[in-house]
């Protein structure tokens, strides 16, 4: 069967799955006050047997990892039910969850038994009431806790991402090495991205990365090592620090572009593959799926689909092109 190469020619890997758009968390950069959707109805979105449809497809075209984001996608309550079906699918060795690891807790450790892999946190801020100020009523101690959980689950390394931001919790970059270095995880410094309006909004809070690495290397006194990237590290740009285990990364949509070695797609909860970040390319595969289309048509619907991943994104050029689109319906 036909492998997914773009246009391009970058091999296509990487799938992100959005389960949900909703969020028990408003942060302002990606979410309106009020949510999305509140309306939203449950039909909108793929069920648990068309995501395994869809990522099984992509695991016979070649596709080795998945990662499984919202939203929120622990507000969904198959949750669970969809990682023990993905966890299950032949050619996937690598399946991932991002959350805000409110609700992970209690479900850490059966996750990991149904097969999943690791995890990615949001985490902004320390200090409990910046946290919740930033997540518009974020509980910090729930999502230590869930951290926690999943390390002792063995989801490790647990990846933490935080969104710095001028002016709101830019005076944690070193607080937040020092969670690094005490608590054995690693963290990922991101730039704000003008995505949608709620990230649009904070672009006057951008703090580069370069002066994020600057500020890591004066508090540690050390040398950033760069490490070698790895597939599935995406945009990331990692580093170890001096001669110790603690690893840190940023990632930087906005001053820097990462579109050549671009190995993803991504699908939204409404079951529309959204090819570019930053760009408009997208191929809906719920509606056929519903019509009854069979595994072979949407296997090539997927390979004509994977033809339109445009070159590069371009939120310098166009901010307002991409005005309408959210974070949370791309999947992070
Ligand atoms: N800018 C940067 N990162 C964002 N995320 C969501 N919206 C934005 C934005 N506008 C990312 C963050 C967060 C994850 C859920 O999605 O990494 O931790
Ligand atoms: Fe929820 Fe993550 Fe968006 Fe915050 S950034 S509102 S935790 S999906």
């Amino acid at each position: 069967m036909a492998e997914l190469i773009d246009p391009f020619n970058r091999r296509i890997k990487y799938l992100r799955v959005s389960v949900t758009d909703k969020c028990n968390y408003r942060c302002g950069y990606c979410m309106p006050p009020e949510g999305v959707h509140p309306e939203g109805r449950h039909t909108e979105y793929l069920d648990a047997d068309e995501i395994e449809r869809i990522v099984r497809a992509f695991a016979e075209l070649g596709v080795r990892k998945i990662r499984l984001t919202g939203g929120e996608p622990l507000i969904r309550k198959d949750l669970p039910q969809i990682v023990r079906r993905i966890g299950r699918i032949d050619g996937i060795i690598d399946l991932a969850l991002s959350t805000n690891a409110h609700h992970l807790a209690r479900h850490a450790r059966q996750l990991a038994e149904d097969g999943l892999d690791r995890i990615n946190v949001s985490l902004d801020s320390l200090k409990p009431e910046r946290f919740a100020a930033i997540t518009r009523g974020g509980d910090l101690n729930k999502v230590l806790g869930g951290i926690e959980a999943a390390q002792r689950a063995g989801l490790n390394p647990v990846k933490i991402n935080m969104v710095v931001m001028k002016g709101t919790n830019d005076d944690e970059i070193e607080a937040m090495v020092d969670f690094a270095r005490t608590q054995g995880v690693e963290v990922r410094f991101i730039e704000t991205m003008p995505i949608g309006p709620a990230g649009i909004s904070v672009m006057d809070q951008h703090y580069p990365a370069e002066q994020i690495l600057k500020r890591v290397r004066a508090h540690v006194g050390d040398e950033l090592i760069p490490l070698a990237s790895r597939s599935h590290d995406g945009p990331a740009r990692n580093f170890r620090i001096g001669d110790s285990d603690t690893k840190i990364g940023v990632i930087s949509a906005v001053s820097q572009h990462f579109c050549e070695t671009c190995n993803r797609v991504r699908l939204t909860a409404r079951g529309v593959l959204a090819l570019c970040l930053g760009q408009e390319d997208s191929v809906n595969l719920r509606d056929p799926l519903r019509e009854g289309i069979s595994d072979e048509a949407l296997k090539v619907l997927i390979v004509d689909a994977i033809k339109k991943k445009p070159e590069r994104h371009h939120f310098n050029e166009n901010i307002h092109n991409i005005e309408f689109r959210q974070m949370v319906n791309l999947g992070g």
